[in-house]
């Protein structure tokens, strides 16, 4: 392929909010990680305001909205309050994701398949908005097929299962994942959805799926927040980009 699509990093600021919110206090101030994230090379940024706000806070979106030149996304349930908290914010996309209170992070995709009598009416209102809506799933074929009829124009492929299994040295269970994903992104693409993944992303495995043409964001948070720990944030998103543009450029290699 001559001219790969552009893949873009959406940089997820929630937990430099954990680390804010351990003290009570306005520091670090995730306001201030999406700007400096932004002059390193992020093509957006990424907040989850939970029911439980336990990172991301109301008055953070607000702000993020009013302070970033570039893409915002806002993660969020389908719930009327994020909805009507969305709708007041106007971030450029929102991604739906399911949500339970005691999960330590968002541990599944939306089930839409189940959930589709639910979903339309946030997808619909969202959309009027001209809010770019993405359902955050499994590659799975029914809840693709399914995110395609609720006329969403995004989908993010759920990535954690496929980094867990890495993670835990679980080859077989990775290999299959991966196969999902594959196929999933393919199917995605042909039904005409535009297709994103993330979660649990590192830089080997953000390169890896650098290399599927159908993909064309990357939303990463916890690993690269660890990592600018200890190197920086600015040098983190620029190695994070060099990982993608590596993959990127093997491009439709990918076995
Ligand atoms: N995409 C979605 C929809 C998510 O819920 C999350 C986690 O908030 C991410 C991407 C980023 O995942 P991680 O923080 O593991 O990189």
């Amino acid at each position: 392929m001559s001219h790969p699509p552009k893949l873009r990093l959406g940089v997820n600021v929630d937990h430099i909010a954990t680390l804010r919110n351990a003290r009570g206090g306005r520091i670090p101030d995730p306001v201030r990680a999406a700007l400096l994230a932004i002059e390193a090379g992020a093509d957006g940024i990424t907040a989850h305001l939970r029911e439980d706000r336990r990172h991301i806070r109301d008055d953070d979106m607000a702000r993020l909205k009013a302070a970033i030149s570039k893409p915002l996304n806002f993660e969020m349930a389908a719930t009327e309050e994020m909805v009507r908290i969305a709708l007041a914010t106007r971030p450029h996309a929102c991604c739906l994701v399911p949500e339970r209170r005691e999960e330590l992070t968002t541990e599944g995709g939306l089930d839409v398949v189940g959930q589709h009598n639910a979903l339309a009416p946030a997808i619909a209102r969202l959309g009027e908005a001209g809010i770019r809506v993405s359902l955050f799933i499994a590659a799975d074929p029914a809840q693709i097929e399914m995110a395609a009829r609720l006329r969403a124009p995004v989908i993010e492929i759920h990535t954690g299962g496929w980094c867990d299994a890495i993670t835990e040295g679980h080859a077989d269970k990775a290999a299959a994942e991966w196969e999902r994903i594959v196929a999933g992104a393919r199917l995605a693409r042909s039904a005409g959805l535009e297709v994103h993944a993330g979660h649990g992303l590192d830089y080997a495995t953000a390169e890896r799926i650098a290399a599927l043409p159908e993909i064309v964001e990357l939303n990463i948070g916890y690993f690269m927040m660890g990592e600018a720990l200890f190197v920086g944030l600015a040098e983190t998103v620029r190695a994070m980009r060099a990982a993608m543009d590596r993959g990127r450029a093997r491009l439709g290699t990918a076995a």
